[in-house]
């Protein structure tokens, strides 16, 4: 019999403290940073986003998130053997996020690390878990995206800083005889490390360089929606699929235009596809997760269910997971 790794809980975490746009435009405005709500639900179609409190780390966010997830997997932590961690906002330079968060769970013992692909961070992860399963290497495993994106962003540079936020989101995947992961696609093109980075280092006790996030927004746009189309065909055709198959599209929330782009590209309604953008904004690695356990808690997304999970980002990195719920 084939073996799968099936996802069988989803859990997510916003940090308490939400600000509106009209909250961030008067914060903004006081330090002489001029931008509108209308001008950020336009272009983006965010409408709030969370902000973590100064000492709460990528880990304290992961940690919520990894608990709703373990309950409704009906599962303690001592059950995992592996905890991956997608994220750019680490707690430390080393050791990973994942190990930190491990120790607050109490699942010590088992396989855990980060993955660092930005965006896409949580694609890369499911995948990789996903093998670890598939090998045997792994039985019961938490996928976790956290960030806390509030820390590298440059609130003089209205073009980046209005439009992402904190927070985590988590799955439990198990080893299982029934279908789940079905395919994934994962790419990179390092060519384009600089449109989409924060180029500080750590190096002799001080920060070299600008530790702040830079976008050229539009060349991410760009490219963003020509991958995404790329990489859910890729998927399909790699599982014996077509978009009409797709039940729910859940592509990392950056921005509602690039999602419609990439719905219409693939010929699908707004109506199957997941937005949850304009609650958080974009949460990086977090934001796929969040999107899917909001669905799954809402009761849109059933089981059996087909989704096509898509991220895109830093790198530049892009990927997609097709599974059955
Ligand atoms: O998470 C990884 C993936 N990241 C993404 O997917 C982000 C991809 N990029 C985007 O989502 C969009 O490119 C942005 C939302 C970042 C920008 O939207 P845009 O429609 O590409 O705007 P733009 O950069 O072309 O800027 C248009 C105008 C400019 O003014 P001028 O030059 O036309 O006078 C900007 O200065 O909007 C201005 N602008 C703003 N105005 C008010 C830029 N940011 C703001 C702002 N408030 N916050």
């Amino acid at each position: 019999m084939r073996l799968y790794s099936r996802i069988t809980g989803t859990g997510s975490y916003l940090p308490p403290r939400r600000l509106s746009n009209a909250d961030l435009v008067s914060e903004l405005a006081a330090q002489g940073v001029e931008t509108s709500d209308e001008w950020i639900v336009e272009r983006t179609g965010i409408k709030a986003r969370h902000f973590a409190a100064p000492d709460v780390c990528s880990s304290d966010l992961g940690l919520e998130a990894a608990q709703r997830a373990l309950a409704a997997a009906g599962l303690s932590a001592q059950d995992i053997d592996l905890i991956i961690v997608a994220t750019s906002t680490p707690d430390m330079v080393f050791p990973s996020t994942a190990c930190i968060l491990q120790n607050k769970l109490g699942a010590n013992g088992g396989a855990a690390f980060d993955v660092q692909a930005v965006c896409s961070g949580f694609v890369y992860a499911l995948t990789v878990a996903d093998a670890l399963i598939k090998t045997g290497t792994a039985t019961k495993a938490l996928v976790v995206g956290a960030e806390v994106f509030s820390r590298i962003l440059d609130f003089r540079d209205r073009t980046t800083c209005v439009l992402f936020g904190d927070g985590a989101g988590a799955v439990v995947l198990e080893a299982s005889e029934t279908p789940g992961i079905l395919a994934s696609d994962l790419h990179a093109d390092g060519k384009h490390v600089g449109i989409l980075c924060v180029p500080g280092q750590v190096s002799g006790g001080q920060v070299i360089g600008d530790p702040l996030l830079k976008m050229d927004g539009q060349a991410v746009f760009k490219l963003a929606v020509g991958v995404l189309e790329q990489a859910a065909r890729a998927t399909l055709t790699k599982a014996g699929k077509t978009e009409a198959d797709i039940d729910w599209l859940i592509p990392h929330q950056a921005n509602i235009r690039i999602m419609q782009a990439t719905a219409r590209k693939l010929k699908m309604s707004m109506d199957k596809v997941i937005v949850t953008v304009d609650q958080h904004g974009n949460t990086s690695a977090a934001s796929i997760p969040l999107a899917l356990d909001s669905a799954v808690r809402s009761g849109k997304i059933k089981p059996r269910q087909l989704l096509m999970l898509e991220g895109v980002g830093g790198g530049f990195t892009w990927g997609a997971v097709l599974l059955q719920m």
